[in-house]
């Protein structure tokens, strides 16, 4: 790397577009990818009629102007109403900022709150996208972790023990993925109280990606940190990314309801810096403030999806448990499932090994663990078709038993 860009870009890693290249140029030699790697549910999931219309509807308006900096105001309120709604909080209007995706959000919040030496409290496994915006800035992530041995529950004595080991140098937030991606678990209301607890403890900023909280199934019980962290500074992210289907309209949602010193700076902050690059999409903004006030649309599409989800999950969720070189916990939200590689049983060595050989040898593209944080696991998307999972398993299953140990 030369001297023009910063140095802190050659430390960002994108285990997420690692594989493509080696996918592309199978695909050039005329193979067939199977890829269940990409988490885009539109490639599954029509973004719904209802929406689309409304966005139609708002370029025929005119609706393209430059909105407000920090967000539709109709759609703040939709927001709010929808966490008061659902969670029965009591969220402002004025406490919500809309972004161009939480994507967006991460990174004003990181580069309100984060410089050179400042640490970032994770949870593994986590999204990998979290890293680079605390890398960019300078910072230094650190890790707590969820407990495979207990359901992907978040193991609250290691993010104790995370935060004492950091000493001075403590952590600027504690960030939840709640649902999780990759685990498609949730994590239980016990657990989100005690992060609660040990955030107001050590004065620390709690942040919970909420991107998937309407993604439940096998009857999953949810808890928001909304609904637990009264009084404690926080900030709540969610989107229209996932629960409507609406990836590339790139709508997120953050709202920091507390009027404490940390979260009045952070809304300021960021409200900042969302003036600075002017607006989110306008006529996205008129068509999700529909997607979310049209309780009824919204359901009967998510009932559907869910029902799908639910079906495609538990498949590969059955088909793991009759695997002799896998073994995971069973989701019940957002559509991935996270099983961990027996590598004991076979003649590789790292996920990483594994996901690399799997595409050159069975053509199925996969994501390994290690980029979420966990090293000897695989992230599969469970939103194809039946048939689809099913093929994925079999590639899997003969995968493994070519490279079982001592045949
Ligand atoms: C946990 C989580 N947060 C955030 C995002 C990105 O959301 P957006 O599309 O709103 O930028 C994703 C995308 O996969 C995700 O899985």
């Amino acid at each position: 790397m030369n001297d023009f860009v910063i140095e802190h870009i050659s430390k960002i890693e994108n285990p997420l577009a690692e594989l493509v290249d080696i996918a592309n140029s199978l695909r050039k030699n005329g193979h067939k990818i199977l890829s269940l790697s990409v988490g885009d549910p539109v490639n599954y999931v029509k973004t719904p009629d209802f929406i689309i219309e409304k966005y139609i509807e708002a370029l025929k308006l005119g609706r393209t102007f430059y909105e407000s900096w920090g967000g539709n105001k109709k759609l703040k309120e939709a927001v709010s109403k929808r966490y008061n709604d659902l969670y029965k909080v009591n969220y402002n209007t004025e406490d919500v900022i809309i972004t161009q995706g939480v994507s967006e959000a991460l990174q004003f919040t990181n580069t309100s709150l984060l410089s050179k030496g400042d640490t970032a409290l994770i949870i593994s496994p986590f999204f990998t996208q979290y890293l680079p915006n605390i890398i960019m800035e300078g910072a230094t992530p650190i890790f707590a972790n969820h407990e495979f041995s207990n359901n992907w529950d978040i193991n609250t004595e290691s993010l104790i023990q995370t935060i004492k080991n950091s000493g001075k140098n403590k952590p600027k937030y504690i960030l939840v993925t709640n649902p999780n991606n990759p685990t498609g678990t949730v994590p239980s209301e016990k657990s989100l109280k005690e992060v609660v607890e040990i955030a107001k403890n050590n004065d620390i900023f709690l942040i919970s990606d909420e991107i998937y909280d309407e993604l439940l199934f096998n009857d999953a019980k949810f808890t928001s940190v909304s609904q637990v962290a009264k009084g404690v500074p926080h900030m709540i992210l969610n989107g229209a990314s996932k629960n409507l289907f609406a990836t590339g309209f790139r709508i997120g949602f953050s709202i920091i309801p507390e009027s404490d010193k940390k979260s009045l700076a952070l809304k300021n902050a960021i409200s900042m810096l969302c003036n600075s690059r002017l607006s989110a999409n306008t006529p996205a903004e008129y068509a999700i403030t529909e997607g979310i006030s049209n309780t009824k649309k919204r359901t009967e599409v998510l009932k559907e999806v869910l029902k799908r989800i639910e079906k495609t999950s538990n498949l590969a969720y059955d088909l793991i448990k009759e695997s002799e070189y896998l073994e995971v916990v069973k989701p019940n939200s957002a559509f991935y499932i996270f099983p961990r590689i027996k590598l004991n049983k076979l003649n590789i060595h790292t996920d990483k090994e594994f996901t690399e050989l799997l595409l050159r040898e069975q053509h199925l593209e996969i994501l390994r663990g290690s980029g979420f944080g966990m090293d000897g696991f695989i992230r599969l998307v469970t939103l194809p078709e039946e048939d689809v999972i099913k093929e994925a398993f079999s590639r899997i299953e003969k995968f493994c038993n070519f490279h079982k140990k001592n045949k």
